[in-house]
């Protein structure tokens, strides 16, 4: 019983527009939904605003060839997210290929020298993160690209950072887009289009449905029907896993590290050492319920309601699947735990139930800084904004519903590099999580507490007998056909799918490696570790394996100690583990300095052996910190000055000897 793959969509997307009468196409290259929701706002305000007739698409779901006969009358616009080395989000690879070839053919085969793109106007926005070297490498190529086809801009490309605020410049860039929008549109900017707010959702409560069709956080079709043979689990539909062992990796009262070994046997999943798992959070139970009874839909929780876009045009009808319940919108599919938008909150104002919650609110919506300090420092939830505005605490039945399903992110996956050896253990996947909680500066009173390190961090400590502190957030819900969690039986079930990462061991095991990780961002070089150190008892040549491996305290946070120091046992001579506890001492003593120890011996693998380094953990600090120790040894050990020996890390880089997992 294998369902039927989706229909094909119909690529053609001018037919599409000139079918629907839009004017305004809104493409975006979206990775976790960001340069998504930023291209339905834009859609939606200039519809609102300006009179637009706007239709928001997935890159991915159109010909992109067809841009050289774009209509002249019409904008496009580009909401392009970039993503580690400067590579396009999955959904825009194929536009990033045809934007990027020498000669791309669109469908008149105009040369490029031709200007093929003249007809087309254009409006730009890219998303990325500073952090990173490749800064909006997506964004300002296809810019480039676009005007080098001819194609004319309209405003200046606008530039998001996520290292900074995201929101912010988006917020910033917009009202000078518009001018130059309306502009080229011919619209009196100032004659506002006014009218009541178009609900984007029609919410139906449902009285007659069948209760084996109804979504209780499942993700698709698939993981409701029943009789499937062999489902297909990716990253589309996620597998249940069992978990097979947990433990916790820190000696300490405060802070945990969550051990966990999933269970894909029988799954068809594979994985290589060096991927990445994601795992599916939930809300916790203590915040939905919040939210639900701050909206007035506590007592209706288990309504089972259909949730439709009004809009017909739109490429997604539902925002989820549907029907579903009110509980199951707030704990699985939308992300009601981030810091509410300053955007977010200005419009709450137009519904606050009195006078001085609306000014409370307009004030914050207007001021950046007491924003920035009040709500997003603070980590003001949307549950929090509301139940300030509650004159007494008693529900707000005046805010619309659909307003909050259009707004608030979707819950995202959250992904980790896997910690184990596909080799060793091609069954189980290792998950290797530092437990996120934190009090924020501008809100010390209060703890935030991480998603899915902490839904994790739970499922460990149950399967362990442990007690979960009560006032920790509870992930654990037990309700009606719930797949993740059998409380009769103490079954927990997470649901996961691998992410394929070119964050690999060279194929030659002869190939010396170096590894930097302090803290997780050991992560994969467990897995590193334990692969070499698989093939070396095997009898197997192995080259030089070094590890440099970094944290506060060998007796609070070495992760795997014991582990590590019997790998490396069994590599002998071929292995190094090299350590640094930076608060053992009165000064801070980090891998980047052990590196410099190890100078000589670094460059000699690195320069005469062919060897491979790679880098695994925080990007903005530790990362960077280690690029410019390589660059030192280079200058001091290969005798290069300093743009040469620049040169040459940035060589080893494109080469794909110098690779880098690393978050932000
Ligand atoms: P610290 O917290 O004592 O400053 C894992 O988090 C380890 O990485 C910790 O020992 C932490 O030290 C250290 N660390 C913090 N900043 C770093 C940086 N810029 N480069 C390398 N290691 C760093």
């Amino acid at each position: 019983l294998k369902p039927a793959g989706p229909p094909k969509k119909n690529k053609n997307f001018l037919k599409r527009m000139s079918d629907t009468d839009k004017n305004v196409i809104l493409f975006y290259g979206s990775q976790t939904g960001t340069a998504e929701d930023y291209a339905s706002r834009l859609a939606k305000e200039g519809q609102q605003r300006f009179g637009l007739k706007t239709m928001t698409v997935d890159i991915e779901d159109c010909d992109m060839t067809l841009l050289d006969t774009f209509p002249k009358d019409h904008i496009a616009f580009f909401l392009l997210a970039t993503y580690g080395e400067g590579e396009p989000t999955d959904d825009a690879v194929d536009f990033w290929e045809l934007i990027t070839s020498e000669s791309p053919e669109f469908s008149e085969g105009i040369p490029v020298e031709e200007k093929p793109l003249s007809s087309l106007r254009y409006v730009v926005f890219a998303l990325g993160n500073r952090t990173y070297e490749h800064f909006n490498a997506v964004g300002r190529t296809v810019d480039k690209k676009l005007t080098e086809f001819g194609a004319s801009k309209i405003g200046e490309r606008g530039e998001g950072d996520d290292d900074g605020s995201l929101e912010e410049d988006f917020l910033g860039w917009k009202e000078d887009m518009w001018k130059a929008v309306c502009e080229a549109m011919q619209i009196d900017q100032n004659e506002v289009i006014t009218g009541d707010r178009i609900a984007a959702y029609k919410i139906t409560e449902l009285e007659t449905f069948d209760n084996n069709n109804v979504y209780y956080g499942e993700h698709n079709e698939q993981s409701l029907m029943v009789n499937v043979n062999r489902p297909t689990y990716d990253a589309k539909n996620p597998y249940p896993s069992p978990v097979i062992v947990t433990r916790d990796l820190f000696n300490s009262t405060i802070r945990n590290c969550v051990h966990m070994e999933l269970d894909i046997n029988g799954s068809g999943i594979h994985y290589e050492t060096g991927d990445h798992v994601a795992v599916w959070p939930m809300n916790a139970e203590q915040d939905v319920e919040r939210l639900l009874k701050i909206l007035g839909l506590w007592e209706k929780r288990d309504t089972v309601v259909s949730v439709e876009s009004t809009d017909s045009t739109v490429s997604k009808k539902y925002p989820f699947p549907i029907p579903t319940t009110y509980a199951t919108i707030f704990r699985n599919y939308l992300d009601i735990h981030v810091p509410t938008s300053r955007q977010f909150i200005a419009t709450l104002a137009n519904y606050a139930p009195t006078e001085e919650g609306k000014s409370k609110l307009t004030a914050l919506g207007q001021d950046k800084e007491a924003y920035r300090v009040k709500v997003s420092d603070a980590h003001l939830t949307l549950a929090e904004v509301l139940e300030s505005i509650s004159p007494d605490g008693k529900p707000l039945n005046s805010i619309p519903l659909d307003l909050i399903i259009e707004t608030l992110p979707r819950l995202q996956t959250r992904y980790y590099s896997i910690s184990s050896s596909s080799k060793s253990t091609p069954t189980s996947i290792h998950v290797t999580a530092t437990v996120l909680t934190f009090n924020p500066s501008t809100a010390p009173q209060k703890t935030v507490y991480g998603l899915a390190t902490n839904y994790l961090l739970q499922v460990s400590r149950k399967l362990r007998n442990i007690p979960h502190p009560e006032t920790s957030p509870s992930y654990l819900y037990s309700g009606p056909r719930n797949k993740y969690y059998d409380e009769s039986t103490n079954n927990i079930m997470i649901p996961i799918h691998i992410r394929h990462n070119n964050f690999k061991l060279p194929k030659n095991p002869k190939i010396p490696v170096i590894m930097v990780g302090p803290g997780t961002g050991v992560a994969p070089f467990r897995g590193f570790v334990i692969e070499r150190a698989h093939y070396k008892a095997q009898g197997v040549e192995v080259g030089d394996t070094v590890l440099f491996f970094g944290c506060r305290r060998r007796d609070e946070d070495f992760l795997y100690e014991s582990e590590l120091n019997e790998l490396f046992t069994t590599l002998d001579k071929n292995g190094k583990l090299v350590t640094a506890f930076s608060r053992e001492q009165s000064n801070k003593v980090y891998v980047q300095h052990k590196l410099r120890e190890h100078d000589e011996y670094v460059w000699d693998l690195i320069y005469n052996r062919g060897g491979y380094f790679y880098v695994c953990g925080d990007a903005k600090n530790m990362a960077r910190d280690v690029n410019s120790g390589l660059i030192q040894i280079a200058q001091s050990c290969g005798a290069m000055d300093e743009i040469s020996a620049t040169n040459y890390i940035k060589d080893l880089r494109s080469k794909g000897r110098y690779l880098e997992d690393v978050w932000s």
